[in-house]
């Protein structure tokens, strides 16, 4: 009776293990298709499409690469401060007194080359 028991038991463990081993992936899917929808597009910014709209649109600002500063500030290792996404989220939606250069005249994909060149910088 014994060792039946104990197989039954290791069973039931398993089976618990298992079911909560994939709900773990389930909920790592779903995170992974709400970035995808908070990104909007496959498009990945380019570094040098974005140099050259960083210096029209955000240069007398942030200064001539976005390291000087000025009226906003430098923007070095700004990846330590924000992500990808979350560059991106900020020049769509920045907060006064940077004012706000999205959808007009700034696309999205120019948004995603401005973001790629803060990235790098
Ligand atoms: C009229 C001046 C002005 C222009 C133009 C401007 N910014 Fe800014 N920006 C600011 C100011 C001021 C702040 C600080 C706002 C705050 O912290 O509340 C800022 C903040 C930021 C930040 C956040 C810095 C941090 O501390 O994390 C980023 C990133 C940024 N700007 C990027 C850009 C980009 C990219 C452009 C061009 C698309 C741009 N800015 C255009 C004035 C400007």
């Amino acid at each position: 009776m014994m060792p039946i028991r104990l197989l039954s038991l290791v069973v039931t463990l398993g089976v618990m293990l298992f079911g909560a081993g994939c709900t773990g992936d389930g909920s790592r899917t779903s995170a992974a298709t709400a970035t995808d929808t908070a990104t909007q597009s496959a498009y990945v910014g380019n570094i040098a499409s974005g140099r050259e709209a960083f210096t029209i649109n955000c240069a007398t600002c942030h200064g001539a690469t976005g390291r000087e500063g000025g009226v906003g500030p430098a923007l070095t290792d700004e990846k330590a401060r924000k992500n990808y996404d979350e560059t991106i989220a900020w020049i769509e939606n920045p907060l006064p007194p940077m004012p706000k250069l999205y959808p007009s005249p700034i696309s999205r994909e120019t948004v995603e080359d401005i973001a790629a060149y803060v990235q790098s910088i």
